[in-house]
């Protein structure tokens, strides 16, 4: 199985990231691109997610996370935004990613040692990515988000 790369993301890939997407169904969890593209500023970083010069995945890295959810500590990051192109889902792409999360962190986010997710109670494969890839559910529901019921989710780094 090819490995994969998790790198912050730089204009040179721009591009080839105004190109993904998610299946229709699935817009509901992350929105469209240029919606997620309009959250980041100086505290909220998108990176990408490589096999080899392709980029496959996304993913936000949210640092004021934990000031802006009472379910989280506030010196605690957040993921946000993270999806597998529709046409590169199913590869276990995603596994992958979410395993190689944690030392990925560790070393670009060193003042950090919590993540937090929700995911939509209606979303079980991504539940079972993060899952496989070390975080924990917290047994708590987020209930504030558009499309329904959360779990909340946290990992330590
Ligand atoms: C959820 C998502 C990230 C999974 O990405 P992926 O690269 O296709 O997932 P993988 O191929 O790595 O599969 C990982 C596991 O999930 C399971 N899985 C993936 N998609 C699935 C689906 N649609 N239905 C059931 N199981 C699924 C796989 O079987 C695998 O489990 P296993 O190792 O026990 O067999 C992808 O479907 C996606 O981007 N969805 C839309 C955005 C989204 O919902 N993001 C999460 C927001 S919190």
């Amino acid at each position: 199985m090819k490995e994969i790369d998790i790198q912050a993301m730089t204009p040179a890939h721009l591009p080839q990231v105004a190109e993904l997407s998610v299946a229709t169904e699935q817009v509901k969890f992350v929105g469209t691109m240029e919606e997620i593209l309009v959250n980041i500023d100086d505290t909220v970083h998108p990176h990408v997610i490589m096999d080899s010069d392709t980029v496959v995945g996304f993913f936000l890295i949210d640092t004021q996370y934990g000031h802006k959810y009472d379910f989280a500590r506030s010196e605690s990051l957040g993921l946000r935004a993270f999806f597998i192109d529709h046409r590169h889902q199913g590869k276990g792409y995603a596994k992958r990613a979410v395993r190689a999360l944690k030392a990925f962190l560790v070393s670009a986010y060193p003042d950090f040692d919590q993540i937090y997710l929700t995911v939509n109670c209606k979303n079980p494969s991504a539940r079972h990515c993060y899952v496989q890839g070390g975080f924990t559910d917290t047994h708590e529901l987020y209930l504030g988000g558009a499309a329904g019921p959360q779990h909340i989710m946290h990992m330590t780094l």
